[in-house]
């Protein structure tokens, strides 16, 4: 599922993020480009890496 319309980053992407290293939203967004552009798929981003660092 697209998390980030604006850069097309998928919530696989950002968990592969985090198994590639990133341990932080702020990590993920650098690597990712996640919420870059509007800002409206912040809350949803946040959550999905706080899911995904709980998971592991
Ligand atoms: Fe992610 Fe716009 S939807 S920055």
């Amino acid at each position: 599922m697209y998390v980030c319309l604006c850069q097309g980053v998928t919530d696989g992407q950002i968990r592969e993020a985090i198994y590639e290293g990133c341990c932080s939203y702020r990590e993920v967004r650098e690597a990712t480009g996640v919420a870059t552009q509007c800002g409206k798929c912040a809350c949803v981003a946040k959550q999905v890496v706080r899911e995904t660092l709980g998971d592991i």
